[in-house]
């Protein structure tokens, strides 16, 4: 798979992509990402990407031209199958969203800044709109991170069998079970009999209880989805 993410600010990408998982991924050629920094692509002499809004008050807005020859730059070199535009008013993300960003071959995700994007380049480029949540972020930057972690990781061989993607909350619309390390009592803090017992089909039993229950108590909005589907 291979990620380009057009920003004006590519510094605050490079931590969160250069560590843990995505960064073995990437060593094991399973996801190649590339930052692209917008201004780049300007072809104005103070390398600007924003200009005031056609309306009073409602700031900059990131224009036309820059994306433009930054899209195609990238288009003329090989096929997309998504061109993802971050920004608080696009669909909120889900593990879903995920999974089916993470059998795409080819992305580029253009981070939103400033007041937002030319309408232009939503209509004429742009696939799909992301949010990650409903607050506001200063940037897309973040939610492009948030988006790229969570599909890298869900490349075959990103992550070991152990904690395979397919047990993650969310994948059956259920939350983790509680998990516990040793030692077994920490200082009269006990973990659970069952998880000692060595019965494999016991505890499977419990923690799949344990994670029905949490669900019902912590996100009512999942359990429905996921008594639903257990209905079907
Ligand atoms: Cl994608 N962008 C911004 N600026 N704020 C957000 C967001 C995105 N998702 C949630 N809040």
């Amino acid at each position: 798979m291979r990620i380009d993410i057009i920003t004006v600010l590519p510094e605050m990408l490079e931590s969160p992509l250069n560590h843990s998982i995505v960064r073995r991924a990437k060593e094991k050629g399973l996801v190649e990402i590339y930052l692209h920094n917008l201004r780049d692509f300007s072809t104005d002499k103070h390398r600007k990407v924003d200009d005031y809004a056609f309306s009073k008050g409602a700031g900059m807005v990131m224009a036309v031209q820059p994306i433009e020859s930054a899209i195609n730059f990238l288009k003329s070199e090989r096929d997309y199958d998504e061109i993802i535009f971050t920004t608080p008013d696009g669909a909120l993300f889900d593990q879903k969203e995920a999974n089916m960003l993470s059998l795409k071959k080819n992305i580029i995700i253009l981070c939103g800044h400033y007041k937002g994007v030319d309408q232009r380049v939503r209509d004429t480029f742009i696939t799909r709109e992301i949010s990650i949540g409903d607050y506001v972020l200063t940037g897309g930057e973040l939610a492009a991170a948030v988006i790229t972690d969570s599909v890298v990781r869900l490349l075959p061989g990103a992550i070991s069998d152990e904690t395979s993607a397919l047990t993650d909350s969310f994948q059956d619309n259920l939350l983790s079970p509680p998990v516990y390390t040793r030692p077994a009592d920490y200082k009269g803090m006990k973990v659970p009999e069952i998880l000692l017992s060595g019965n494999d089909r016991l505890i499977d039993d419990w923690k799949h209880r344990q994670a029905v229950e949490r669900t019902r108590k912590l996100r009512p909005d999942l359990y429905r989805k996921y008594s639903g589907e257990a209905d079907e």
